[in-house]
């Protein structure tokens, strides 16, 4: 059976300098999310810090990507490593200083990366002033946070005001004897949430979003948003029957804790201090784990876009190649007409790409999430194909971990995604400079890291680097979006365009050795090269002309370009110079570049 889908992508010019041209920058960016403790250390403390970022941007430039997104780096007791902020406009010294981060984002605008930053508005760190502050019930914190009184329970008990479970175990209320009262944290006890009914709350939140847009940050990378606003009435969430442990946080229903409207009010409200900024857009992206109608609701209440994690929640190394076809054709037919598509791999709280896919796998997903219409979100360390490293309960620092205790912290824990980037194979994989660091770096160190695998033309990286570069292209910018499921294992998408070529991706996502027929995407017979294929086979042809019949093994996957009317308007097409698996030069409209030359080519279009 053979199902064909066809979404059209909304075309944009890239008038460089033009105004229109600078707005329209993150539409199709590449983004690289950089979890800062563990990307690179300058000082030796085995924790890594903005210098060591600083350091390592041509990284980024090598590997085609336009903007980063860096978690917290703000004062923090490091309860949740960063997400619990102690003082929302500061840098902690951990990190460095308010010097570095003005260099830092100095630099990376030489290099023509955009920096965002993470914005965690649901809760600050219990130390921070406010909530000190709060807690002595001193005028206007006292309402900063959501205090309220405790129930008595029918035998007797006092407790708290009701069922709510903090995402990370255990109630959701904590008493202070200092107010005589529960305050609200759905996460950490030490994560109090802010109290977004409180107008001076909102006010102080949007003045952070202005101190770093003023530092010149590009955007923000929303936390937590479907948290940000509670039903007033404290009423008890309704029971799952999931698990009968209420300490457990599928024990309840989240219709009072999450996805509320006023949430959405607050998103339209941040929306509208990022436009006071009107040199060129500064963006915001919300992370929102919900259902589809309340993802889909964040395009429409002022984020360009909340995060797409159908590659997290909806695939795994079972699905089969329609689950695949199926989450990409949920997201683009649900999304709002208009907006810019995004596609996340991994982050710094779920298990690492390779590991839940497999490493083969691993490669059909990032080819997905590259070369699909709009952003590209990659975490740092998945364009090696770094995987999760096994943690002992000793060394254990995630307090999701830590609360599940030692028998289930496996399961909870987020620390095996979060081990420092394996730079090449010196000591600590050349993160740092000591051997002890703040987790212990993943034992394939000395294989699997940059510097070894830039060497070698098969690596995770080599791949990365070559379909990201193809990203660049005007094709994979704006072409329109076929998908095509050619049987019930192989996936093929097209990206297509009038006057600029056209990408064509085939994923085996079978056990078995798979032979397509690919005609069906190209009636003018045009001659198709291949760009990339992987594992290298001869059963996959470097050109294909008439005949479009290829053999792909199991988890193979093969990415083709056609000159687009190469036959019809005189040019020739091609001749294909080929350096092992993957093709290094090509016709590319009407203009011949070889690889290496796109980024040049593309600044000056
Ligand atoms: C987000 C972050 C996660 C953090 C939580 C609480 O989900 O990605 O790391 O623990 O919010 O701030
Ligand atoms: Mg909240």
């Amino acid at each position: 059976m053979k199902a064909v889908i066809v979404f059209c992508v909304i075309s944009l010019s890239m008038v460089a300098g033009s105004d229109q041209g600078n707005r329209d920058w993150w539409r199709t960016m590449s983004l690289y999310q950089i979890y800062p403790r563990s990307f690179k250390d300058s000082d030796g403390d085995g924790v890594g810090d903005l210098a060591g970022i600083t350091s390592k941007l041509d990284h980024l430039s090598e590997s085609n990507v336009d903007a980063f997104w860096l978690s917290p780096i703000y004062p923090s007791p490091m309860v949740d490593f960063g997400y619990d902020i102690s003082d929302f406009e500061s840098i902690d010294p951990v990190f460095g200083t308010m010097e570095d981060f003005e260099k830092l984002v100095a630099v990376a605008h030489a290099k023509s990366l955009k920096v965002i930053v993470d914005f965690v508005p649901n809760h600050s760190s219990d130390k921070h002033e406010w909530f000190q502050k709060s807690l002595q019930n001193i005028e206007p914190y006292n309402d900063f946070y959501v205090w309220q009184n405790g129930t008595m329970t029918e035998n007797g008990y006092f407790a708290p005001p009701n069922n709510w479970v903090s995402v990370f175990g255990g109630p959701a209320w904590t008493w202070r004897d200092e107010r005589q009262a529960y305050y609200l944290h759905q996460f950490a006890p030490e994560q109090p949430d802010l109290n977004y009914n409180n107008e001076g709350v909102v006010q102080e939140m949007q003045n952070v979003l202005r101190f770093w847009l003023n530092k010149g940050v590009d955007g923000f990378r929303i936390d937590a948003v479907p948290f940000i606003s509670e039903d007033v009435r404290y009423l008890d969430e309704p029971l799952t029957g999931r698990t009968s442990d209420p300490k457990n946080y599928t024990y309840t229903q989240k219709i009072y804790t999450t996805d509320q409207p006023r949430t959405y009010e607050i998103v339209q409200g941040w929306r509208g201090v990022l436009d006071e900024y009107t040199n060129s857009s500064k963006i915001m992206m919300v992370e929102a784990y919900a259902n589809t109608s309340m993802t889909m609701k964040y395009y429409v209440s002022g984020a360009h876009f909340p995060f797409n994690f159908g590659m997290i929640t909806d695939v795994n190394q079972d699905s089969t190649a329609s689950d695949f076809n199926n989450l990409i054709s949920k997201w683009m037919s649900n999304m709002p007409h208009g907006n810019a598509a995004n596609w996340v791999a991994g982050n710094h709280d779920k298990s690492r790409l390779v590991t839940r896919f497999g490493a083969e796998r691993a490669r059909a997903v990032t080819l997905m999430t590259l070369l699909l219409p709009g952003i590209s979100v990659t975490y740092n360390g998945e364009e090696i194909g770094m995987k999760d490293t096994w943690i002992s309960w000793e060394d254990t620092k995630d307090p999701q971990g830590c609360n599940a205790g030692k028998e289930r912290y496996e399961t909870n824990s987020r620390d095996p995604a979060r081990t420092p980037f394996q730079w090449d194979n010196t000591v600590s994989a050349g993160f740092s400079t000591s051997s002890k660091t703040w987790l212990p770096v993943n034992g394939n160190y000395k294989t699997v890291n940059l510097a070894t695998e830039k060497g070698d033309p098969n690596s995770y990286y080599s791949f990365y680097e070559a379909v990201s570069k193809l990203k660049k292209s005007p094709i994979v910018q704006n072409g329109n979006l076929t998908t095509k499921l050619l049987n019930e294992n192989v996936l093929s998408f097209a990206r297509e365009t009038l006057n600029d070529g056209s990408v064509y991706a085939i994923m085996n996502l079978g056990k078995e050795e798979e032979t397509v027929d690919l005609s069906v995407f190209d009636n003018l017979s045009r001659q198709w090269n291949l760009y990339y294929a992987t594992p290298v086979t001869d059963s996959i042809p470097k050109t294909l002309a008439m005949y479009k019949k290829i053999k792909l093994p199991s988890s193979g996957i093969a990415i083709y370009l056609s000159n687009k009317g190469s036959s019809c308007d005189g040019r020739k097409d091609e001749t294909i110079v080929s350096e092992s698996h993957s093709v290094i030069s090509y016709t590319f409209g009407k203009v011949n570049i070889v690889r290496d030359e796109w980024t040049k080519k593309l600044a000056n279009v």
